[in-house]
């Protein structure tokens, strides 16, 4: 069999209408949107284009996209653009303990420099609870920023309802939506929110780009100066491929949305129902059913999750796992300790991302590679006398793991 691709939250690959709609914008004489001439005014056409579909995708106004290099730069724009724009009559943020780093950073860079930061802890499936928000809310709350899915355990968290107290709060709202947006409801008026990140590699486009929606009417300022591109809100000649690309795989997106959410959710749950049976001492984490649909993450007792991914490799399978090594130990992602899982389990984490091309032979050779490397691994473990001496799934306590949150 191929390669068995099931680490989508990392990155998809870009789709073949979207290559084809980016491939004359590559090749033609390209045009400088900007430019008066013909040819730049049929890159700006291109760009238009793209906007219109992308605010499709979020149920906004074009001119309220904000073309950006990614996911990261669209979150950047979103916390210190707000956070300057507001710094005079406010310096108090509110943010969650399982955000992207690409919000997290920006969060402690402002903390550095003088801002007040509330950091609002997640329960053991990963949610943020709204009354704890309205509870950090204070008179100088300049911005709350919460993601919509977390990208690690997959959890979506109650982003209508967080966005609903905040306008009722008169406190500007920020959502990272770079796991959901193409893959679940993304309209901006649902969700109660200001602004919205989102980034291309997630949803079949291209890598290097993406954008924020600024809600008319909200303040930002801008932290790229120059030509004022983008309405004078991110500088830089427009990146006309990456956006003609992003805006295709937005227009697919609507089509296919629909279908592909049960569709993966489906293959989901049996890949870990299927693991749930055949792995002694396995916990799914995340939320059951506010879950991403594509997102199949668990931690494994006792082992590391790199070693387990090696394996898999070497299976021919793609996946990826929360711990990352640093200086040489492993640790335990951020997200996973937030919600509180001891180290015996939070070191062995996995996460399978399932995509559309995910078939259900894909699932069946995960469901067969998987147990047997655990068994392998298990007893290599215990050979060399590496046995964890805690039960316990979460920290200070002696749940079972598969009572809480099995599937
Ligand atoms: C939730 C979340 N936010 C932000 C990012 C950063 O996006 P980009 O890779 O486009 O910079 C990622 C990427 O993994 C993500 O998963």
């Amino acid at each position: 069999m191929d390669r068995i691709y099931l680490d989508h939250a990392a990155t998809t690959p870009p789709a073949t209408e979207v290559l084809d709609a980016m491939l004359p914008a590559l090749r033609d004489v390209g045009g400088n949107p900007s430019s008066v001439h013909a040819v730049g005014r049929a890159a700006a056409e291109r760009v238009e284009r793209a906007r219109a579909a992308v605010a499709r995708l979020l149920g906004c106004a074009p001119r309220e996209i904000i073309f950006t290099s990614g996911g990261t730069e669209a979150d950047n724009l979103a916390i210190f653009g707000a956070a300057y724009a507001r710094e005079a009559t406010g310096k108090h943020l509110i943010t969650s303990a399982v955000e992207h780093h690409a919000v997290l950073r920006g969060v402690e860079a402002l903390a550095k420099r003088g801002w007040a930061v509330t950091i609002l802890p997640v329960d053991r499936t990963g949610l943020v609870d709204p009354a704890a928000v309205a509870a950090a809310i204070r008179p100088d709350t300049a911005l709350v920023t919460i993601m919509h899915a977390n990208n690690e355990v997959g959890t979506v968290q109650p982003i209508a309802e967080i966005g609903a107290l905040c306008r009722a709060a008169g406190v500007l709202v920020h959502t990272d939506a770079v796991q959901t947006a193409g893959h679940l409801s993304t309209l901006v008026d649902e969700l109660h929110v200001d602004m919205l990140s989102l980034s291309g590699h997630k949803l079949y486009g291209p890598q290097g780009v993406g954008a924020l929606y600024l809600r008319t009417g909200a303040r930002l300022t801008p932290l790229m100066h120059g030509g004022g591109h983008e309405r004078n809100r991110r500088s830089g000649t427009e990146n006309v491929p990456g956006i003609v690309g992003l805006g295709r795989a937005a227009e697919l997106a609507l089509e296919e949305m629909a279908a592909e959410a049960p569709r993966q959710a489906a293959l989901r749950d049996r890949l870990l129902a299927g693991l749930m049976e055949r792995i002694p001492d396995l916990a799914i984490t995340g939320h059951r059913t506010h879950r991403l649909p594509n997102n199949a993450s668990l931690c494994v007792k006792g082992l590391e999750g790199e070693a387990m991914l090696i394996h898999l490799d070497a299976a021919g399978i793609a996946a990826s796992s929360g711990s990352a090594c640093a200086s040489g130990s492993l640790e335990p992602s951020h997200v996973l300790i937030a919600m509180g899982l001891a180290p015996g389990y939070a070191l062995g984490s996995l996460r399978f991302t399932l995509g559309r091309g995910t078939t259900d032979a894909e699932i069946d050779a995960v469901l067969d590679a998987l147990p047997d490397i655990v068994t392998r691994l298990r007893a290599q473990a215990a050979r060399n006398g590496d046995t964890d001496g805690c039960d316990c799934l979460f920290c200070g306590s002696d749940d079972e793991a598969s009572a809480e949150i099995a599937l």
